[in-house]
Parts: structure tokens; C-alpha cells; sequence
């Protein structure tokens, strides 16, 4: 029945890595079939917006020829703490049908752009709290953004189906690769170049989303101003590798005190959480994202947070065949993390 049908592809466009994840359905689970990346000149992408369209064509069409992804059909994944909204908010009971009819009315009150300029979508979680409401999940996003998004994926020669917010590609991922223990409150956070994407999950379910715009380019740039160094250089320096002329000592400290500012954005949010209505902890953290590949940054991070923290294994359940090379996929996985979260949709799937 699925004969010739190519599925769809993960595409993860980060301010400074393009990831792309094909995942073949197979009997109780998941099979890589492609997994690759490619670096991307800084500033293309600030803020979450496409500043140099042209440039981030090119790469793309250079990850798909890399690659050799067959499929053209692609998930789009948008994070942005100014485009995206993301709310956890209390409705009259009603069946899904009959939101999708109000949603834009109920939604004006809880989105600070005009209610035109938006794509919504909503999940209903189920009828908690007071009787006769229902909790939803609104999500909001900025239209020109999406088109933006969807315009350079498809000018590089993609075929974009579905568009997802990268904090809901991590929960995606995160429930097909770990067992979900009903009275946790686990907190993933992706850290990546220039977005921290968190997102907490109560017994698996969402109850706290946050993007904030601070990542390991603070490290890059501190490094940078301090060594007068080049990106690549200050790149290098970062992943451990030597520069002429900077100590791996003077590095150390500086990196140190870019992870602190990153860690305290971090823990801020989690206070947040913490104090906010639900007064519930966290009990455990995994991390995704480059900066998790960061020697020196899980400990400090864990100590800092005071709560078990773990890294990534977003290829956990899923088999990776002989032709990978399995040992590089594993150092690198946690940049595949929202890739795989991504890959895991489907047209027409809720
Ligand atoms: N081996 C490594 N050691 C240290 N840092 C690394 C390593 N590999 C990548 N990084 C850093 O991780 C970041 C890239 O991570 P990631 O791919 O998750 O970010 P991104 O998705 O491009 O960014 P964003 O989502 O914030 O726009 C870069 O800042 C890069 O320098
Ligand atoms: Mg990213």
C-alpha cells in the first residue's frame, strides 16, 4: 500500500546549522534513513528572521545534493520568541470542531498581533481545572514568518507540507525515544547558536513553553571580543580545538562566564515555572542542542540548576543501519534533536 511513497523529511533551519532527518516506519518504531547537516555563515538568520534569502537558498540546495535526499515533501520547523506564541489557556467545553469555528475569536484576547496576521492551531488537552472548561493549547504564528520559512524551502527545491514549532518537535521526539512516567515533570531544553527552545512536559504533556533569544553564540562572541579572534576561529576555539596565540586556560574562563549568563536564562525560566500557578518542580532536565556538545557545559549547568541533567539521545529508539557511521551520529545527535521531532510528521496526522 505505502509502495513508492517517499514520506517526508525533517528540515531544521538553525541560525547556524541546517539539519535534514528522514525516518522510515518500520514495524513497532522507527529506521534512519538519512541524516545530515551542513554549517551556515553567520547572520543569514537573526532573530529568527531570514535576513540573507539568497545565501540560505544555496545552502539548502547544497544540503540537498549532499545529502541526496530522494524526497522533496518537507516539515518546516519555526522557533522565535518574537513570531511564535505559544499558551496554555482555559474554554468553555466544546468538541474540536466547534473550536475550530471559534478559535479565532477566542484567540484575539490571548494573541498581541491582529488575529489576521496569524496561523492558529490548537490542541485540546482535556477537561482539567474548573468543571465545564477545558484546557487547550493556542498556538499562534506570525503569517510573514511562515512565509518566509516556506518561500526559501521551496526555492531551494523542497516540496514544504507541513511547518512546526521546533519546541513541539522536541516533545514529539522525546515521546517516541523515552518512557513517559506519569508523575514527572521533565524540562527539555535545546540550546542552540542563537535560541534557547524549552519546553515542560507533565507526565508527558506539555505545561510550560519557552523561547528565549540567547544561545552559545555568547560564547563565540565573547571569545571573539576578548581574543580579537575571527568566527571560525572562536568557532574552533569553542569545540575544543587549538588557535594560535589563546591558551586552552584563558579560553576556559571566558567560555565560563558565557555558559553562566546562558545557564541563568535558563534557571530564570525555570523560577518561572516554579513560582508560577502550577507550583510544581522539576525533576529532571535533558539537554539538546549544540551546546550540549560543549565540553565543561552539562556540569556546571547541573550544578547551577540543582536538578538530574542528562543529555539528549534523540536516536534512542530509533535503528540506525550499518551504513551510518554510528559512532559520528552519536557524538552529534543532539543537534539532530528538533530534526527528529520533525520527521517524525505526517500530512494529515494530529
Ligand atoms: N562540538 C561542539 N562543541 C561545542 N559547540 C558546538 C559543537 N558543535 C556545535 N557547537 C555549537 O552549537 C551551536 C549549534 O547548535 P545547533 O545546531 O543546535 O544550533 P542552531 O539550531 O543552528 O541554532 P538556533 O536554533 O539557535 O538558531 C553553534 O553555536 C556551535 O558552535
Ligand atoms: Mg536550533
Amino acid at each position: 500500500m505505502f509502495l513508492g511513497k517517499k514520506g517526508t523529511v525533517g528540515l531544521d533551519i538553525g541560525s547556524s546549522y541546517i539539519k535534514i532527518v528522514q525516518l522510515k516506519d518500520i514495524k513497532g518504531g522507527y529506521e534512519l534513513e538519512l541524516f545530515d547537516l551542513l554549517p551556515l555563515p553567520p547572520e543569514l538568520i537573526v532573530d529568527g528572521s531570514i535576513i540573507d534569502s539568497f545565501r540560505l537558498i544555496d545552502s539548502l540546495k547544497e544540503l540537498l545534493r549532499k545529502s541526496k535526499v530522494k524526497t522533496k515533501d518537507s516539515v518546516v520547523g519555526i522557533a522565535g520568541h518574537s513570531s511564535v506564541i505559544i499558551k496554555r489557556i482555559s474554554l468553555p467545553e466544546m468538541s474540536e470542531e466547534e473550536l475550530s469555528e471559534s478559535i479565532n475569536f477566542e484567540a484575539e484576547q490571548y494573541v498581541p498581533f491582529d488575529i489576521e496576521e496569524v496561523n492558529l492551531d490548537f490542541q485540546i488537552l482535556g477537561p482539567k481545572g474548573e468543571p465545564g472548561q477545558m484546557d487547550v493549547i493556542l498556538v499562534a504564528v506570525k503569517k510573514d514568518i511562515i512565509n518566509e520559512y516556506v518561500s526559501v524551502v521551496k526555492e531551494a527545491g523542497f516540496n514544504p507540507v507541513i511547518v512546526d514549532v521546533n519546541s513541539f518537535a522536541l516533545e514529539n521526539m522525546y515521546e517516541i525515544n523515552y518512557e513517559i512516567e506519569p508523575d514527572k515533570n521533565v524540562a527539555i531544553v535545546n540550546i542552540g547558536a542563537s535560541t534557547i527552545n524549552m519546553n515542560i512536559l507533565k507526565g508527558g504533556i506539555s505545561v510550560f513553553t519557552r523561547d528565549s533569544a540567547i544561545g552559545s553564540n555568547l560564547h563565540t562572541e565573547t571569545l571573539q571580543r576578548e581574543f580579537n579572534l575571527t568566527y571560525e576561529n572562536a568557532e574552533r576555539l569553542k569545540k575544543g580545538e587549538p588557535v594560535e596565540n589563546v591558551s586552552s586556560e584563558d579560553a576556559f574562563s571566558v567560555i565560563e562566564s558565557a555558559s553562566e549568563e546562558i545557564i541563568s536564562e535558563v534557571n530564570r525560566s525555570f523560577e518561572y515555572f516554579r513560582s508560577s500557578a502550577v507550583h510544581e518542580d522539576i525533576n529532571e532536565v535533558v539537554l539538546s542542542g549544540g551546546c550540549a556538545l560543549m565540553k565543561n557545559f552539562l556540569k556546571p549547568f547541573a550544578e547551577r540548576i540543582g536538578v538530574e541533567t542528562k543529555v539528549i539521545e534523540p536516536f534512542r529508539n530509533i535503528e540506525i543501519p550499518k551504513r551510518f557511521d554510528v559512532t559520528y551520529i552519536e557524538e552529534i545527535a543532539p543537534m539532530a534533536a528538533v530534526a527528529v521531532g520533525l520527521a517524525i510528521r505526517r500530512p494529515g496526522d494530529r
